[in-house]
């Protein structure tokens, strides 16, 4: 399965932050935040992404990740003229799209468990017959698009940011679509607020009975990094998963060894390339010291 990064947008709840850069450069904790949702398709066992962000953007996106090569990754770019929606992203990679496609949001944070098999047999398994969604409860569904489920959990509709949720599923930024989806994304329409919506988009393979959802278990976190609390928090919850537990979020360069991308020649190689006595090599080293370890 290949991968979409979707970085654009234009990060008005972080204003003045995002006055003049990316959301997705921002910090958190001790990195960009896109290295958390890279790492996290990397997790998933996907190797060939596409990277979409504005025309002021991509330049520093694309001279922080380069060709990905030192990731064993395969990078390409794309650009977004305007944020004129998710789903718009997958009309700018149609040619891109030949398999079925994985399509993340650059300001989402996962921190995954449980469901870690599950998902990376959806991204290494057969084709895809349906799209899936993954779900996660949250305490302000009103910020997201949110799933009605039935008893069994089976998806009855989804809402985009409703006024008065009656479920408090949302819809994470993290998607599966069988390869037919830059086809289904040809026939939307810009919505009232001019995008064409991703929740449109689901809502067209549900009425095909084609979409499934997968709901993040307990131990699961996830998180949407839009706001300045958002942002904040998703800084303390990396600084505590690597503080408590050495959990190691969003580290490309360990995510890359552990899963076999790069061979432990190239990862010391990379980790002498980088600027010596900063926080995040001291992290990577004490990570690869536990990784030989374990
Ligand atoms: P949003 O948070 O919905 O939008 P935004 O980033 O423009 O922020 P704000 O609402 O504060 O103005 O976007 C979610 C993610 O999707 C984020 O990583 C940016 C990305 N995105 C695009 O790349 N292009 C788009 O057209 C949109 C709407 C979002």
């Amino acid at each position: 399965m290949k991968g979409i990064l979707l970085a654009g947008g234009s990060g008005s709840r972080l204003y003045p932050m995002t006055r003049t850069t990316s959301k997705q450069l921002l910090p958190v904790y001790d990195k960009p935040l896109i290295y958390y949702p890279l790492s996290t398709l990397m997790d998933l066992g996907i190797t060939e992404m596409v990277v979409i962000s504005t025309p002021r953007d991509l330049p520093g996106i694309r001279s922080l990740l380069g060709d990905g090569a030192e990731f064993g990754l395969r990078l390409s770019y794309r650009v977004q003229n305007r944020p004129e929606g998710i789903a718009q992203s997958l009309l700018i990679a149609s040619d891109f799209i030949d398999e079925d496609i994985c399509l993340i949001l650059g300001d989402n944070l996962f921190l995954l468990n449980g469901e870690l098999a599950r998902l990376r047999s959806l991204a290494s398994g057969q084709a895809l017959e349906t799209a899936v969604v993954v779900l996660c409860p949250v305490k302000d569904p009103e910020r997201f698009g949110v799933a009605d489920c039935d008893a069994g959990g089976r998806v009855l509709r989804l809402v985009e940011k409703p006024k008065l949720p009656t479920s408090n599923l949302a819809v994470t930024g993290l998607y599966f679509y069988p390869s037919d989806v830059a086809g289904l994304a040809a026939t939307l329409r810009p919505s009232a607020r001019g995008e064409l919506e991703i929740t449109d988009l689901n809502n067209l393979y549900l009425a095909q009975g084609r979409l499934r959802a997968l709901r993040l278990e307990r131990e699961s976190r996830w998180l949407d990094a839009g706001t300045p609390d958002a942002l904040l928090e998703a800084s303390e919850l990396a600084a505590r998963a690597w503080r408590n537990e050495r959990k190691p979020a969003g580290y490309p360069e360990e995510m890359a060894r552990r899963r076999g991308l790069i061979s432990q020649e190239d990862y010391e190689a990379l980790l002498r390339s980088m600027k010596p006595g900063t926080p995040y090599l001291e992290h990577l080293r004490a990570l690869s010291a536990s990784l030989w370890r374990s």
